[in-house]
């Protein structure tokens, strides 16, 4: 949920750390800081800090005020969980000395044993953080070696955690280590940068060592040494990451999130790819046809946007290969005892591959025999290393919170599978296959709508509620659109299953309350049109988004879609969706890429 940075080089670090923690700030934003290694001019070294309540570009000022220099730092960018936004709360922390500095991305569950345990032995701390018991921990344990001292002091932790700690007793190093949090450690020329997730790195490099758990990596200038809880050394090699930086920035965008809705018709061909050619598809995830004709149920797990991509999953995959399919949000699968067995295939659906429930209900499939496909966009993410198998959606870099194009990539890829599927248990889906390659281009002819979609926001933007209706496909998509528009213009809005609405909310229909409507399959057009009667009947306003020809009496504004199988119409009715709730976002002045209380990556339970 906090975006961590660090540096050891040569280079003066603070705009480095700032610069890493800007593009980490969809990780949270609600104080941020920075920590420097100086040296005095009597050779001894002081730990610097200068950290605030309130954004990175806050930060900046500050650390321009503050003068803060050093050729190694830790920085920090916050989603706060224990504590509220403060100067006080906000990371880096120290040890009560000051001599040894921490910043952390994680929940320490058992803090408030060790800091009571700490304070008996005379530790002081300031903050009310969870965070604060780790640097006293290391402290405590300190006899000389920072390194040993912080392998002795997690073992005392429960809980999650990604760390970068310096010392100012072992001032030339940097001591990194995780649990259950993403840390990756970047390779520079004669220079290293840690970070949360790529695209902190991407300016500097693309040679990236990933962290496991429960491993620990000290750094010095020229030099990187990996140890395990034992400290016997490992020998890591780095990854070569494939984005460009141009992927991870704006381009010219005002926002993240416009970019990245322009960019889906790349982004699905990217990842549909030769994929479904010569059966590639299934022969590079390693599943073999004998275990296709053994599944006998299949879970598809994730949380938010990917669960309902899951959901439109489900339809799909039950109506061609009759395989039952259940959808879970993984923060209730995990602790719900599902029936699994070694039939079963668990797929996790995860853009950043490291969201902690999601994550959970995996551990908790493998344990129990299923077999693990994980679909993900975050290459060597811990959802990924831990699956059976792995699919890579390629999006490239997701960086507002709102995910747009990992959804609709997501849904390329579990139509991929089904479809592949089918073709091993010899179900006919040449229509849909051939179908599945027009996705991307129908995607564009969208996209070119997106001035007109905006004058419907204009007529909207006002409203403080909003429903979004759809049977079969167009009620899974239905739940996407309004989950956008909640997240990220704060207007209060609910999907339903259109059949659903006359069974109690109804009532909330009254003159002038916006629906949005999504009628794209044939079989339930006539069920659809009798819904939306119902509610214009009640005085609501129907923004309907269709491929079929439609009478105008059934709506107010009329958005158009390409024809295409109603099977993969969630591709297609998501993109009004997305550009009504960004630009509704942009007319109400809000932070489209970072919208409140929210986090890109939610690694905490
Ligand atoms: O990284 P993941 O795909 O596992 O994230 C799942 C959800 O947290 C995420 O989709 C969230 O709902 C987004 N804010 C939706 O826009």
């Amino acid at each position: 949920m906090c975006g961590i940075v660090g540096y050891v080089g040569k280079k003066d670090c603070v705009n480095v750390l700032l610069d890493g923690l800007s593009s980490l700030e969809y990780r949270g934003y609600d104080s941020a800081g920075i920590l420097t290694m100086q040296k005095n001019n009597n050779n001894t070294y002081n730990l610097n800090i200068c950290k605030t309540k309130g954004r990175v570009n806050d930060l900046k000022i500050s650390a321009k005020q503050f003068g803060i220099s050093g050729c190694i730092g830790i920085g920090h960018t916050r989603w706060a969980t224990h504590g509220e936004p403060s100067d006080i709360n906000s990371h880096p922390h120290m040890d009560s000395t000051s001599s040894i500095g921490v910043v952390h991305n994680g929940i320490i569950e058992n803090y408030l044993e060790l800091k009571d345990t700490l304070i008996n032995k005379g530790y002081a701390f300031a903050s009310q953080t969870d965070t604060e018991v780790i640097p006293n921990l290391i402290k405590d344990n300190y006899t000389g070696n920072t390194l040993d001292a912080t392998i002795t002091a997690t073992a005392l932790l429960k809980g999650s955690y990604a760390i970068a700690i310096v010392s100012k007793e072992n001032p030339d190093e940097m001591i990194v280590t995780k649990k259950d949090s993403p840390l990756i450690i970047g390779k520079g020329d004669n220079e290293y940068f840690v970070a949360s997730d790529i695209p902190a790195l991407l300016k500097h490099t693309n040679k990236v060592y990933i962290l496991e758990d429960g491993e620990f990596a000290k750094i010095k200038l020229n030099e990187i040494t990996f140890f395990n809880s034992n400290k016997m050394k490992l020998d890591k090699k780095y990854k070569e990451i494939n984005w460009s930086l141009e992927a991870a920035e704006k381009c010219g965008y005002p926002d993240f999130m416009l970019k990245e809705i322009f960019e889906q018709p790349t982004a699905v061909r990217k990842t549909i790819n030769d994929n479904l050619k010569n059966n590639k598809f299934l022969s590079e995830l390693k599943i073999d046809d004998k275990f296709v004709k053994s599944i006998n149920k299949i879970y598809i797990v994730a949380c938010g946007t990917a669960m309902h991509a899951g959901l439109s999953g489900k339809n799909l995959i039950e109506r061609y290969l009759k395989i039952p399919v259940e959808v879970d949000i993984a923060s209730e699968f995990r602790y719900r005892h599902p029936i699994i067995n070694e039939n079963t295939l668990m797929i996790t659906l995860s853009q950043s591959g490291e969201t902690a429930d999601t994550l959970a209900a995996l551990r908790l499939a493998k344990s129990e025999n299923a077999k693990t496909l994980a679909i993900t966009n975050s290459i060597g993410s811990t959802i990924s290393r831990e699956a059976d198998h792995v699919f890579y959606t390629q999006a490239g870099p997701e960086i507002a919170v709102a995910s747009t194009k990992a959804y609709n990539t997501q849904l390329a890829t579990i139509y991929m599978l089904m479809i592949s599927f089918a073709e091993i248990l010899n179900i006919d889906v040449t229509k849909l296959k051939q179908e599945i390659e027009t996705m991307a281009n129908k995607i564009e002819i969208i996209l070119n709508q997106s001035e007109y979609i905006e004058t419907i926001a204009k007529t909207m933007f006002k409203e403080k509620d909003a429903f979004f209706l759809g049977r079969g496909y167009d009620y899974p998509v239905s739940l996407e659109g309004s989950l956008k528009l909640k997240e990220i213009s704060y207007i209060h809005s609910e999907a339903y299953a259109a059949g659903e609405l006359k069974h109690g909310p109804i009532a909330l229909i009254e003159t002038g309350t916006y629906v949005i409507c999504t009628i794209t399959d044939n079989e339930l057009l006539n069920k659809s049109l009798s819904n939306i009667q119902e509610i214009i009947t009640r005085g609501a306003k129907v923004i309907l988004i269709t491929n079929k020809k439609i009478d105008s009496k059934y709506y107010d504004y009329l958005i158009e879609i390409p024809d295409c199988p109603s099977e993969f119409s969630s591709m297609l009715s998501i993109i009004p969706m997305q550009l009504l709730a960004y630009y509704i976002s942009k007319l109400k002045n809000l932070d489209v890429d970072k919208p409140r209380n929210l986090a890109k990556s939610v690694t905490v339970e």
